[in-house]
């Protein structure tokens, strides 16, 4: 695997690859998990080459706190993608990606507004403007994004058509624990008890309630809601466990 830790060495790699050869890329934040992994596996499968971002990107982190606390895990994140041999990981830096120190943003006015956009003000913003940015610089053909962050995902594919990128956004689907709880690079900052309530959460939503009845059987587990909505014929939450929020949704 070929490590770009500059995103000018990356672009003439790029240059290389002949253009009868697809390229896909998997945009992450690192502390990468088997969510992340089916992603790499559906780009490799489907594309002669897989690039892999690596970016901890602080413009769409509302919470400083989040940010700080957010896993960084360099070394076991090179080890899985070599082990899938990914053939390339590009991780530039800050000033890399904002050589304008972020003076110049997507901003998306409906979508982005509700869900998480209303609980996190500027995550979308933040979002959109690095996955734009990161999608320029990858110049793939496929683009790889998890449902489980289905809000995002809806706003790249609508983003990609707005302004007419040619990478092809491809969905793909939740992966989840034995108990139902969707993977996430939060998980890991659970303690024994939160992920048990983690696990009651994921069992929760599924169910064939109405939302008084999820929100309340929530709260009677001592889980903090922080929504609980139902759009484009998904359900959609949103928790805190252990001050760490959590976040899923599902096909009703
Ligand atoms: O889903 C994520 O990990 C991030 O939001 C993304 C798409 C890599 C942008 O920073």
């Amino acid at each position: 695997m070929k490590i770009y830790k500059n995103i000018y060495e990356w672009q003439n790699t790029r240059r290389t690859i002949p253009n009868d050869k697809k390229l896909g890329v998997v945009p992450t934040m690192g502390a990468l998990h088997e969510g992340h992994l089916s992603l790499i596996k559906q780009s490799k499968a489907e594309n002669d080459f897989t690039l892999v971002t690596i970016f901890l990107n602080p413009t769409q982190f509302n919470n400083k706190e989040d940010l700080v606390n957010y896993p960084a895990t360099w070394n076991v994140d090179v080890k899985l993608l070599k082990n899938l041999k990914t053939d390339y990981l590009l991780a530039p830096d800050f000033k890399q990606i904002y050589p304008d120190n972020y003076n110049f943003t997507i901003k998306e006015n409906k979508l982005s507004k509700i869900l998480c956009g209303s609980a996190r003000p500027g995550h979308f913003d933040g979002v959109l403007t690095v996955v734009m940015k990161l999608l320029m610089l990858a110049d793939a053909d496929r683009a790889y994004f998890g449902e489980k962050d289905f809000q995002q995902l809806l706003l790249v594919k609508k983003m990609a058509e707005a302004f007419f990128v040619k990478t092809e956004i491809v969905p793909c689907p939740t992966i989840r624990e034995k108990d139902g709880l969707a993977l996430s690079s939060r998980n890991r900052r659970l303690s024994s008890e939160g992920r048990k309530k983690a696990s009651e959460y994921a069992r929760i939503i599924k169910q064939k309630k109405n939302r008084s009845e999820i929100r309340e059987e929530l709260e009677m587990n001592n889980i903090k809601v922080d929504y609980l909505e139902e759009f484009f014929g998904r359900r959609f939450a949103a928790v805190f466990i252990d001050n760490i929020r959590l976040i899923d949704n599902f096909k009703l």
